[in-house]
């Protein structure tokens, strides 16, 4: 996710404790590097490592530093492994110039073998530093900083914020496309940050810029200015009322209801990093000419596996087997041999039961690939080819943002693999948006009804049926109640000896599967159950069930993709109201390191 933070005064002051306060109030976003920069007397103090703020800052004694320009930056890794030299910032080829972003610049291996080409000096491989060469590139040109940031603007593609600086000069710039940039105004400094909880302590005046925005900050005032034609836009300070935790939560009362609201946009900023991924063809080949494909994981991750293993069979008519990380140790590793293919999908990258099976299913030697959300984990340190998730640090416990974009990278894959054009998927993050818009009350008001319910069912069928099993997982894992994830046809095989009268069963529907769900709805509901179905909109289902939450159109794929998000609502409103904190439920940690 990464947080860059600048700061601008026009005195010699000792700047160290106040870039480092900002860093450690990004910390909350997640990050494995730490580094600042100050500007003082035409020159450039530069101190940047791997590790947490506190141990970075002692070792290079950034509380130390002064000057009267600063930017300071966490990073997480995403291009380049983490390192000292992919920390941030960055200087340009010179050393006269200085810059840190915060998001992902997708065409960055191009730019740099560009930047080399040009004769600059390209140091490391992290994109930040591309942000800086894509400026020094018109400076050298001869152009005034603000067109050489206007210009670099357009070579950058991707989602991302980005601050930077000229020793000589007296003023620090920055620009937003698709990350988060809010400006700060104080007496006698003003400062720039990727979220408001670095700003909140120095200021309580800001103004937010939009995407297509520069903003030029001096010590007394800042300047907004339109990245299409250089005009000037006048842009309202605010006065922020909000606390420091709320505004960690980016005003929502938890992580978890901040995470599920973030999908759409890491599903967009996931799509440009899969267009510009580097290990995508290789990993395509070897998926295409796989004897056996497994996808291999644990809890929410297998889920996604699963779903998966679903779109590759559906669309690309390709098989791929979903296990769990410990049972492929158990039934397939004996099995594997060269020819075979595992990807091994992950959200922290660190699952010893996942790293258990890595290790197992190499030892066969079979290929394994990785699909994870923390670069520099074992998980994509282990394997040749990984694709990143691109979702930025999840803090709550229960996965959400980093199970959609699991679902979504398959999708992508499932895609490629059946020769269908990608640009498709662009509209997902606007039906992840309008699903989220439409059927929160209605969730809402349905937490509340189930709020007392200690034993629920969640039926899938198809694509839907992974998505049945991770909604009870949520369900369970936040609201501690009992929810059993099932195929709707099995139900009929044992568990309806469980129904009783307003026995909650809720049925995930793909737009293909209505008859089917329709009898399995009618099953339970002459024994008494109260249904709910989510689904698109339709007139059988409205007839036959109780409560039906709609979901807006789409093919039977990205349904089931939306089908999860009313019910991570759910679960988070339902622990909610049972008095727990989703983002931490007892007895379970986000990363499992143990057998
Ligand atoms: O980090 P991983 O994706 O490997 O974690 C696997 C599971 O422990 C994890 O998905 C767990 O089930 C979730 N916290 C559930 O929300």
């Amino acid at each position: 996710m990464c947080g860059v933070f600048g700061y601008v005064t026009n005195r010699d002051e000792a700047l160290g404790p106040i870039l480092v306060e900002a860093a450690r109030r990004l910390t909350y976003r997640g990050y494995d590097s730490v580094g600042a920069a100050t500007f003082r007397d035409g020159a450039i103090d530069l101190r940047k490592d791997v590790g947490k703020v506190d141990a970075v800052a002692e070792r290079h004694g950034l509380r130390e530093m002064r000057g009267s320009r600063g930017i300071a930056q966490l990073r997480w890794a995403t291009f380049g492994e983490p390192s000292q030299v992919n920390a941030q910032p960055h200087l340009d080829s010179s050393g006269r110039m200085c810059g840190a972003h915060n998001g992902n610049v997708v065409n960055n291996v191009e730019l740099m073998a560009e930047f080399a080409a040009e004769g600059m000096t390209v140091r490391s491989q992290n994109d930040g530093e591309s942000c800086v060469h894509a400026v020094e590139r018109y400076v050298r040109r001869g152009e005034a900083p603000i067109d050489a940031i206007r210009h670099a603007y357009d070579d950058l593609e991707g989602d991302y914020a980005f601050v930077i600086g000229q020793a000589a000069d007296d003023r620090l710039y920055a620009f937003k496309k698709g990350s988060g940039l809010v400006v700060g105004i104080g007496d006698g400094f003003t400062c720039v940050s990727s979220d408001l909880p670095s700003i909140l302590p120095l200021t309580r005046r800001v103004v937010r810029l939009r995407d297509g925005e520069i903003v030029t900050l001096w010590a007394d005032r800042v300047e907004v200015r339109s990245v299409a034609d250089g005009s000037l836009v006048d842009r309202p300070v605010e006065q922020v009322t909000e606390s420091m935790d709320a505004a960690q939560k980016g005003g929502y009362p938890h992580f978890m209801a901040k995470e599920i609201h973030e999908q759409p946009q890491v599903a967009r900023e996931l799509l440009h990093l899969l267009d510009a991924s580097a290990d995508l063809a290789p990993m395509l080949e070897r998926l295409r000419d796989a004897r056996n494909l497994y996808f291999i994981a644990c809890g929410t991750s297998y889920h996604a596996a699963m779903l998966g293993s679903v779109y590759l069979a559906q669309l690309a008519g390709r098989v791929a087997i979903p296990v769990l990380a410990p049972q492929f140790i158990a039934q397939y590793a004996p099995a594997v041999g060269p020819g075979d293919v595992g990807v091994f999908v992950s959200q922290s990258g660190e699952t010893k039961d996942v790293l258990n099976a890595l290790e197992a299913a190499e030892r066969r030697g079979m290929a394994s690939f990785g699909l994870a959300n923390v670069v520099g984990s074992a998980l994509t340190r282990a394997t040749s080819l990984c694709l990143p998730l691109g979702c930025g640090f999840e803090i709550s416990v229960p996965a959400t943002k980093t199970f959609t974009n699991q679902v979504i990278a398959f999708l992508y894959l499932a895609y490629r693999l059946a020769g269908r054009d990608t640009a498709a998927l662009a509209r997902v993050p606007e039906l992840m948006e309008a699903t989220i818009e439409s059927v929160a009350g209605q969730v809402e008001a349905l937490a509340a009804a189930l709020a007392d319910r200690d034993d629920l069912y969640c039926l899938g069928y198809g694509a839907t049926y992974p998505i049945a099993l991770e909604g009870a997982l949520k369900l369970k894992e936040v609201t501690y109640a009992h929810c059993e994830g099932m195929l709707s046809t099995e139900f009929k095989h044992g568990p309806l000896s469980a129904v009783s009268a307003g026995y909650p069963i809720i049925f995930a529907a793909g737009p293909d599967d209505v008859p089917l769900i329709i009898s399995g709805i009618n099953e339970v509901k002459v024994r008494g159950a109260r249904t709910i179905t989510i689904a698109q909109e339709d007139a059988r289902l409205r007839a036959n069930g109780d409560d039906l939450v709609v979901l807006p159109s789409a093919d039977p794929q990205v349904s089931a993709l939306l089908a999860v998000i009313p019910l991570q609502l759910l679960a988070y409103h339902i622990s909610v109201r049972r008095g727990f904190d989703p983002d931490f439920p007892r007895n379970l940690s986000k990363t499992l390191t143990v057998d």
